[in-house]
């Protein structure tokens, strides 16, 4: 029996708002997806009421839950952003480096106010792009990789809604188990602790529905998962720079961010509208990446700029954020990738791998991760 919009929302005028009238008065319903007995909306509430909004959210649930032939139900609650709200805060400086503000502990910069951090984890940094498929997902795994290769506990997460990678780019097929049937475990790959919204969101979850749970999936995956111990989590994030992005930013505890682009000019577009959404939450830019920079041959190992390759370079030194180190085009990088054994794991001695490890410590040297000294790299200019 196919369950209707009506069905739903009769059973929602059961349930009373926090100010007392039926929830279908109070204008904070999204539309109503149903279908095969699985059931999604959202409320949209003011971010300061949410506490109050919690009990409603989970009584809607249970609601829509009891009602015959419902399978599932997912109800999550979004906190309303108001327009212009990121750009009319307070400007903060931008503490960068090491050494917490006291507004923020645990933070070296001044984004987020009240954002808490994740116990255990003391780096959070995005990697980000301004559109998808530059590589985004490829250089979050390598530079964790890499990460984990300079002797750091390392964790990944997958925040990408429109296209999660990792359980293909790390050929995880299981899903995360439950601990005491609340908080999830995350899954151990090449040294990495990972969780990806993969796990979380059936990948036939129309897009619309994607957005609103998303919120509710990521802070379940900072929050609930055993994170444990670790010097730094490494975050892909979705492509862009819409409101599902600068949210995420805005809900993060980021330390960092590192902005993928390809050398094309549309792609450097989009990687400057990158750098300003995170410059306008305060998140340090750590620095760009240029991903597919130049086709190394196979064969014959000689090296072309395809698509006139330096651009990002030339766009870090532009707009005054370090430039990170360029990754070529290869078919090993893709046929790895694609076969859920990135290369810094597969091919730790390769040419590949000793890029993305070139990255990743100077990631690593700008969050100046653990007080213990790092050994000093000369790179010459
Ligand atoms: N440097 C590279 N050389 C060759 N192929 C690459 C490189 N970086 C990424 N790819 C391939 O490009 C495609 C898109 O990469 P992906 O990391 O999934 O991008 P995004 O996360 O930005 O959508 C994948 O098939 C991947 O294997
Ligand atoms: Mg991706």
């Amino acid at each position: 029996m196919a369950v209707g919009k009506d069905q739903v929302l009769a059973a929602l005028a059961q349930i009373p708002a926090p100010d007392g009238q039926p929830l279908t008065r109070a204008g904070v319903l999204s539309d109503i997806v149903a279908s095969d007995g699985k059931v999604f909306f959202s409320l949209t509430v003011d971010a300061a009421a949410v506490q109050a909004w919690e009990p409603v959210r989970k009584r809607a649930e249970d609601a829509v839950r009891a009602i015959a032939g419902v399978q599932s139900a997912m109800v999550a609650l979004t906190a309303e952003r108001r327009p212009g709200a990121a750009a009319a805060r307070p400007a903060q400086p931008v503490a960068r480096g090491p050494g917490p503000t006291p507004a923020t502990p645990g933070h070296g910069h001044g984004h987020g106010q009240g954002i808490v951090g994740v116990p255990g984890v003391e780096s959070i940094i995005a990697v980000a792009s301004g559109k998808g498929g530059v590589g985004k997902s490829t250089t979050a795994v390598n530079l964790a990789l890499g990460l984990r290769d300079l002797g750091l506990r390392v964790g990944i997460l997958d925040a990408d809604i429109y296209g999660p990678s990792l359980p293909k780019l790390l050929a995880i097929r299981e899903r995360p188990q439950t601990i005491g049937g609340t908080r999830l475990k995350p899954i151990s790959r090449y040294g990495l602790t990972v969780m990806s919204i993969g796990f979380l969101i059936e990948e036939e979850t129309p897009m619309i529905w994607r957005g609103p749970m998303v919120m509710s999936a990521l802070t379940q995956m900072l929050r609930e998962v055993e994170w444990g111990e670790l010097d730094i989590m490494v975050v892909d994030m979705p492509p862009g720079t819409g409101d599902a992005q600068l949210t995420m930013a805005q809900q993060v505890p980021l330390k960092g961010a590192v902005i993928v682009s390809t050398p094309q000019d549309l792609a450097l577009i989009d990687a400057r509208r990158g750098i300003a959404m995170f410059k306008r939450v305060n998140v340090p830019v750590l620095g760009i990446v240029e991903n597919m920079s130049y086709f190394l041959c196979p064969e014959c190992g000689s090296r072309s700029d395809i698509f006139g390759h330096g651009g990002a370079r030339h766009e870090a030194e532009r707009l005054g954020v370090p430039f990170l180190g360029e990754v070529p085009l290869h078919m090993t990088i893709r046929e790895k990738s694609d076969a859920g054994l990135p290369v810094v794991a597969t091919e730790p001695e390769g040419e590949h791998a000793v890029i993305y490890r070139a990255i990743a410590a100077k990631v690593r040297d700008q969050l100046a991760i653990g007080a213990k000294p790092a050994p000093k790299i000369v790179i010459e200019a």
